[in-house]
C-alpha cells in the first residue's frame, strides 16, 4: 500500500504539516495489581492463553471511573505557533504502563482516548450499541454514529482475537481527526463486546494501531496510511518520545510526518524492517556484563507494551543474571542492588543502545514498601518485544517510506 505513496506525494503539491501529538499520563500510584493487570493485558494482546495463572491477591479490580477531566487532551492547547512541517500530539502516560492521546471521530467530533500502538494495526473504540452489562464499554466514551453527519455504515463485522475472547462489533466509516488533521472515510471498529475484564479500569477508550496493514484485521487500511495518502502529512514517518517521568498532561509526544529532533541526541541509527507486519527488525546481539543473551535475534518496537518481553531462554537467563527472585508471577531484585547492576547492551544495526538498570528495573511502592521489579518478562513470544521501557530511553522513529526503524538516545 505504501508503494502508492510516492505517486500520491508527487500529486500533493500543497505544503503539509508535521503533527505533534501530546501524550497524557494519569497520576495514579502503580502497585502490584497494576503490574498484574498489565501482564494480563500483554498476554491477551499476543494471544497467549495463560489467564489461569493470574492471581488476584487484591480481589476483583476496583471500579475506577475514568478521570476524563485530567486525562483528556485540551484542544485549546493546539500549538499553532510552530512553523514545523510536522504535527505533534502530546501523549498521556498511565503509570508508565501505557501512553494515550485524544482523537476525534465523526462530525461534530466525539472524543476518545486511544493508545497509539505500534504493535497492532486496527483502530477500534467502544460503541454506543454495546450491552449495558459490558463494564469496559460502560466505563468509557462510546461512539454514536447517529450523532455524526459524516458516518457511513459498513455491512462488515469485525472481530479481534485476544486470549480470553474477542473484541467484536462492526466496521464503521467516518472522519477521524488526529490533532486537527481530519482523515476522511477512515474505516474502524465499533466494539459491541469486549473480552473479559481486559479493558476495564484503563484510562484509554480504544486502540489506534500503527503497524503494517498486513496484520490489520479485515485488512482495513490503518489511519496512518490514510493520513499520508490524503496528503495531510509530508512524509510517511512518525516518531515517539515516551517520557518516563512524565505527568498526566505531558507524558510524551507522538509526531506524525517526521521526527522531533529536539527530543533526541545525535543522529537516529536505522535498522531495516525485516518483516512488514509488526515493526520487526534484526538485533545483532544483546549482552549483559559480557554474557550474550541474544545472538542474531528478532525484535519488534511496540509502544503498546510497557515491558521488555523476551524469548523464554533469555527471560530465565537474564532474571537469573540480575539476581531476581520469582514472586507471584514477577521477578524482583533487592532495591539496594539496582545501582550496581550492569547495563543491558543492544547491538542494533550500526548502533549500540545501553539500557541502564534504572530503566530495566521498575520501582514502585505499595503503602510504605518499595519494590524493584524486573521488566524482563515472558509472554510466549520467540522474539523480543522492546516496549516502553526501551522506547522511553531511545527516541524511536517508524519510517514506512524506507521501511526502517531509527533509534537515538532521548535528550
Ligand atoms: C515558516 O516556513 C515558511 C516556509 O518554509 C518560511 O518561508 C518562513 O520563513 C517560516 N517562518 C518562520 C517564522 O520560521
Ligand atoms: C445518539 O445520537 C442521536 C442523535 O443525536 C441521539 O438521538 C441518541 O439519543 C444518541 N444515543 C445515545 C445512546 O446517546
Ligand atoms: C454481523 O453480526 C450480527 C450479529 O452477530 C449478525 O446478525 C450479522 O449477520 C453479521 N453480519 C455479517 C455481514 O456477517
Ligand atoms: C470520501 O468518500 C466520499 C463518498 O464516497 C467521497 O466523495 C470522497 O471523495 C472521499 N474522500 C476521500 C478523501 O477519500
Ligand atoms: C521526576 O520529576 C520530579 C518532578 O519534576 C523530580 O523531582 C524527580 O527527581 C524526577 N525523577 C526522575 C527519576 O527523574
Ligand atoms: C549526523 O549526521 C550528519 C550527516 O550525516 C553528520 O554531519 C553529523 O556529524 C552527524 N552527527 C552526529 C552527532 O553523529
Ligand atoms: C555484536 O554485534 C556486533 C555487530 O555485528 C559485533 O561487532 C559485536 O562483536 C557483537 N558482540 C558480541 C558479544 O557478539
Ligand atoms: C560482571 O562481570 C565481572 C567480570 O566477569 C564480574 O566480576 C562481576 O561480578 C559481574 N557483575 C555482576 C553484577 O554480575
Ligand atoms: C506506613 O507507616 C506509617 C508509620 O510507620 C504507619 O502509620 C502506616 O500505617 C503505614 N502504612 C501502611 C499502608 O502500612
Amino acid at each position: 500500500m505504501f508503494k502508492l505513496f510516492v505517486f500520491v506525494a508527487l500529486l500533493a503539491l500543497v505544503s503539509c504539516e508535521v503533527q505533534r501529538i501530546k501524550i497524557h499520563q494519569s497520576g495514579h500510584k502503580r502497585d502490584h495489581r497494576h503490574v498484574k493487570q498489565e501482564i494480563r493485558w500483554l498476554k491477551h494482546k499476543y494471544h497467549q492463553l495463560i489467564e489461569s495463572i493470574i492471581v488476584y491477591d487484591y480481589g476483583v479490580p476496583d471500579y475506577v471511573a475514568p478521570d476524563y477531566n485530567n486525562d483528556y487532551y485540551d484542544n485549546s492547547n493546539t500549538d499553532s505557533t510552530t512553523n514545523d512541517t510536522a504535527t505533534i500530539e502530546e501523549l498521556g502516560n498511565s503509570m508508565n504502563m501505557y501512553y494515550f492521546g485524544t482523537i476525534g471521530i465523526g462530525t461534530p467530533e466525539q472524543y476518545f482516548n486511544v493508545v497509539f500502538d505500534t504493535g497492532s494495526a486496527n483502530l477500534w473504540i467502544p460503541s454506543v450499541h454495546c450491552a449495558s452489562t459490558d463494564v469496559a464499554c460502560q466505563q468509557h466514551n462510546q461512539y454514536n454514529s447517529s450523532a455524526s453527519s459524516t458516518y457511513v455504515a459498513s455491512s462488515q463485522n469485525f472481530s479481534i482475537e485476544y486470549g480470553t475472547g474477542s473484541v467484536t462489533g462492526f466496521l464503521a466509516i467516518d472522519t477521524v481527526t488526529i490533532n486537527g488533521l481530519s482523515i476522511a472515510n477512515q474505516t474502524f471498529g465499533e466494539a459491541i463486546t469486549q473480552p473479559g475484564s481486559s479493558f476495564e479500569n484503563v484510562a484509554f477508550d480504544g486502540i489506534l494501531g500503527m503497524a503494517y496493514q498486513t496484520i490489520a484485521v479485515d485488512t482495513v487500511v490503518p489511519p496512518f496510511y490514510n493520513l499520508y495518502e490524503q496528503g495531510l502529512i509530508d512524509e510517511p514517518v512518525f516518531g515517539f518520545y515516551l517520557g518516563r517521568n512524565g505527568t498526566a498532561t505531558d507524558g510524551g509526544e507522538l509526531i506524525l510526518g517526521g521526527s522531533d529532533e529536539s527530543l533526541y541526541v545525535g543522529n537516529l541509527s536505522y535498522v531495516p524492517v525485516s518483516q512488514q507486519g509488526y515493526w520487526q527488525f534484526a538485533v545483532n546481539n544483546i549482552t549483559w556484563n559480557g554474557t550474550v543473551v541474544c545472538d542474531n535475534c528478532q525484535a519488534i518496537a511496540d509502544t503498546g507494551t510497557s515491558l521488555i518481553a523476551c524469548p523464554f531462554s533469555a527471560y530465565s537467563q537474564l532474571n537469573q543474571l540480575i539476581g531476581a527472585l520469582y514472586v507471584e508471577g514477577s521477578y524482583y531484585v533487592s532495591c539496594s542492588t539496582v545501582d550496581s547492576l550492569p547495563v543491558l547492551s543492544f547491538s542494533i544495526g550500526n548502533g549500540i543502545f545501553e539500557l541502564p538498570p534504572s530503566a530495566y528495573i521498575s520501582t514502585f511502592g505499595d503503602g510504605n514498601s518499595t519494590y524493584c521489579m524486573s521488566t524482563f518478562t515472558y509472554i510466549g513470544t520467540d522474539f523480543w518485544i522492546l516496549g516502553d521501557v526501551f522506547i522511553g530511553q531511545f527516541y524511536t522513529e517508524f519510517d514506512f517510506g524506507e521501511n526502517r526503524v531509527g533509534f537515538a538516545p532521548v535528550a
